[in-house]
């Protein structure tokens, strides 16, 4: 006989609402995948009035969420309304409950998730977050079971859409940056508070929970060094262009013999490289595994739908698990006993290869005294250009590109030539990753 699922959903908003119409389009076919019926039943919003993008005639709306994980009738909760606070809350509710737990919240799983998988341990319950990270591209899962037979050296991606939608409309169209920042909370692809998109806490959000199904470490959002997108001007992208490079904005987590690099920041990407064609709003997370060696993950990173298809994903993994009743899977990809707090390497360990720009005075020696900076620090050159100034302005854009080396040195050949009286404002500084 089949069995009934029946779901609770905590949020009925771009990602809430994309799951119903899912469930709704495709009931038969996830009939089909697991012998059993996923039916929701209620769904917590604020605004019981207001326009949504689902049918809501075929379950129960309310404005009161607590109603819904202390419902006896429901076995998943999905939690699809962001912050870290009331959803933790309900989250640790409901699992107390004994239900089992599908979110999209990045913020909820890198920030508090230690404590959530270790009362989901105890309950017996599942926890799933597909949708958490890369919208519709089923890293989580490639992670904890396709490569699980690897040791995973690095994972690097773009891992937030709405920031890569932008960078792509400023390089390709010249658009300004807050017009493009409108259109994309407009599809539903910004967070409730866009400055997560922009600043690079939703891409360090979510690398966190890369990190953690990559190295088996718990969950440390504090520790990912974390630059947005923010600062990134049109010049920058064209000075890139003009030697090699895209601008993308990457999460890298990398493990080296000293210890864990965590860090989200826009960074120079070679042309021709995989990564630096990936744009609007898809991600692509690339993964160096030393058995299956390197492996490219691509897809659309945020949106009603591919968020959807994740956490339907989950919700057919619940449903089979409910078959089974084993739960095979450990939450984070290693056993709960096995996870090793690793050494998260700090900024003034980094190393890299270096792109610079400043504005400097127009005359003669300017490039030697600056090119003699970088000798004393015993740091390489690999290029330098200088525009000419328009007519009138005696201040030129100087970019260089060094080779790789000492994060440690390229920040005090910065202090050096902040001090030059040639040398106009800030230096700006963008890594390069040449993979
Ligand atoms: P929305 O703002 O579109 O939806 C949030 C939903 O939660 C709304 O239905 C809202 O109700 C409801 N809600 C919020 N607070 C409460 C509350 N106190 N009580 C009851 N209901 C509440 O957000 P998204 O769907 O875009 O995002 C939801 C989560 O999914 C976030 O964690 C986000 O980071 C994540 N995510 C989003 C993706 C995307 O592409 N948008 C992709 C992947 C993950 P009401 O509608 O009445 O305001
Ligand atoms: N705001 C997020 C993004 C949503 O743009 O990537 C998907 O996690």
């Amino acid at each position: 006989m089949t069995e009934l699922i029946k779901v609770g959903l905590l949020g009925l908003g771009t990602v809430g609402g994309g799951t119903v119409n899912v469930l709704q389009r495709n009931s038969a076919e996830i009939s089909r995948r697991t012998g059993q019926s996923i039916q929701v039943v209620a769904a917590a919003v604020r605004e019981i009035n207001a326009d949504r993008i689902c049918d809501t005639n075929l379950f129960e709306l309310t404005d009161d969420p607590v109603s819904i994980v202390d419902n006896p009738e429901i076995d998943v909760v999905i939690e699809s309304m962001g912050g870290t606070e009331l959803a933790f809350d309900l989250v640790m509710r409901a699992i107390a409950n004994g239900k089992h737990i599908i979110t999209a919240n990045k913020a909820l799983i890198a920030v508090r998730g230690n404590e959530i998988v270790k009362a989901a341990v105890e309950a017996n319950v599942m926890l799933a977050f597909e949708a958490a990270v890369a919208g519709g591209i089923s890293v989580v899962k490639v992670l904890r079971e396709g490569l699980a037979g690897n040791q995973i050296k690095s994972i690097v991606g773009i891992i937030n859409g709405t920031g890569n939608y932008i960078l792509t409309a400023m390089g390709d169209e010249q658009r300004d940056f807050a017009g493009v920042l409108a259109e994309a909370q407009a599809l539903g692809y910004a967070e409730a508070d866009p400055s997560f998109d922009v600043d690079g806490v939703d891409a360090a959000h979510k690398l966190t929970i890369l990190a953690s199904l990559s190295f088996g470490m718990p969950l440390h959002f504090e520790r990912v060094y974390t630059e947005g997108i923010g600062e990134i001007t049109l010049t920058d992208i064209q000075m890139a262009d003009e030697f090699g490079y895209r601008i993308k904005h990457l999460g890298i987590a990398r493990h080296t013999e000293t210890g864990v690099e965590l860090r989200v920041h826009p960074t120079l990407v070679p042309k021709t490289h995989l990564l630096a064609n990936v744009n609007g709003v898809m991600n692509a997370v690339y993964i160096d595994a030393d058995a299956a060696g390197s492996t490219l993950l691509y897809g659309a990173g945020a949106g009603a739908e591919p968020t959807a298809s994740s956490i339907v994903a989950d919700l057919i993994d619940v449903a089979r698990h409910k078959q089974s009743g084993l739960i095979n899977v450990p939450i984070l990809g290693f056993q709960n006993d096995q996870i090793d707090d690793l050494q998260v390497i700090a900024q003034s360990e980094f190393a890299s290869a270096y792109f610079l720009r400043m504005e400097a005075t127009d005359q003669p020696g300017v490039l030697a005294e600056i090119s003699s900076i970088f000798a004393g620090l015993d740091v390489s050159i690999e290029a330098i250009t200088q525009k000419e100034p328009p007519a009138g302005v005696n201040t030129a854009a100087i970019s260089l590109i060094t080779q790789f080396t000492d994060e440690a040195k390229v920040l005090k050949a910065i202090g050096k030539l902040e001090s030059l009286s040639q040398v106009s404002g800030a230096v700006k500084l963008i890594r390069i990753e040449h993979f």
